[in-house]
């Protein structure tokens, strides 16, 4: 299946068809953003799907995405283009993991990134993404402990924000931000001293562009940690002519269209979530034409987890 104009007019007409709203995550292959209804980071299509009058939810993300459509939408239909579209971030804690955790911790309030499975959502008292994931756990009274699960450099960029000593964090990550190291950013930022640094706080390398800035190698106010939407604003209003990009390359399309005049580079142009790659072309055409595969939560675990992810979607901007 290639990705040209016969294959847009029957996604799209297919879609219509189907009352059908398609969701595309900013590290989705290009063609698969642009055909989408919506393309976005994973808070700002949650309030999407949350909020969407269409029937049938298509998912080009990946499973835990699509199972939060869930929670937050149990009658609706909600597909994914390949259930096999996972994450190893999100497979980093279990659930039992998480309770017996929690029993080392009793009356400590659980904060669970959005990339977790449902059951582990379910032992959560609030969700967050990279983009509100400070204003979450700001929003906690001070002498309340807090177990921070499960990205381990996400958890540092919020200990470090609110400097929040009782924040206990899971040593989990995520294989393709955790690749992005340190002296591969330190090497790029030296030979582009003008360029800003977009760094999503997923990024083993987020701790060493603070260093970077820390030490007056590379200005502090050029150094920006990001979720992905907020990437796409900052780009708009860029004024440097250079921005070095750590994050999952899928990234670049959105940056690129949203400011044609900056040279957006990766920093890692190997960081591909072989995940978010599995929902190719033939894969959205089939989830149109089969209706599959569709999402289904157990509806007990949807609805212990449901108020956490509200809680998510109510937080932060
Ligand atoms: P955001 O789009 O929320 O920044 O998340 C990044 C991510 O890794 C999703 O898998
Ligand atoms: Fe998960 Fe990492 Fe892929 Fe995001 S980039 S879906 S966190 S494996």
């Amino acid at each position: 299946v290639v990705a040209d104009a016969a294959w847009r007019d029957e996604v799209r007409r297919l879609a219509d068809e189907r009352d059908a709203v398609l969701l595309a995550h900013n590290y989705q292959l290009p063609e698969i953003q642009d055909i989408a209804d919506h393309t976005g980071d994973s808070l700002a299509l949650s309030r999407i799907a949350a909020n969407s009058s269409a029937s049938t939810i298509v998912f080009c993300g990946v499973h835990f995405m699509a199972e939060t459509a869930k929670i937050l939408s149990p009658d609706k239909t909600v597909l994914i283009p390949d259930a096999r579209a996972g994450c190893s971030l999100a497979d980093s804690i279990t659930a039992d993991e998480l309770r017996a955790w929690k029993a080392e911790h009793p009356g400590a309030v659980v904060v669970s990134y959005v990339n977790t499975t449902a059951e582990v959502k379910a032992e959560t008292d609030i969700c967050c993404t990279s983009s509100n994931a400070v204003d979450v756990v700001a929003s906690i009274p001070a002498d309340r402990e807090v177990l921070f699960l499960p990205d381990q450099f996400l958890g540092a960029h919020v200990k470090r924000v609110t400097g929040r000593e009782n924040l206990h964090i899971w040593a989990g990550e995520c294989h393709v931000h955790a690749g992005i190291n340190g002296p591969e950013l330190a090497e790029r930022a030296a030979a582009n001293p003008d360029a800003d640094l977009y760094i999503h706080p997923e990024c083993g390398c987020a701790t060493s562009a603070l260093y970077l800035a820390g030490e007056g190698i590379v200005p502090s106010e050029q150094v920006k940690i990001l979720s992905t939407g907020d990437m796409v604003g900052q780009a708009k209003a860029s004024k440097a002519k250079t921005v070095l990009v750590a994050t999952e390359v899928g990234m670049l399309h959105q940056l690129r269209k949203a400011a044609p005049g900056v040279d957006f580079q990766a920093v890692n142009d190997r960081a591909s979530c072989r995940y978010m790659k599995m929902i190719t072309p033939a894969a959205v055409l089939r989830a149109l034409r089969e209706n599959a595969d569709e999402v289904h939560v157990d509806p007990e675990t949807a609805r212990k987890a449901r108020g956490a992810v509200q809680r998510m979607i109510e937080i932060g901007t």
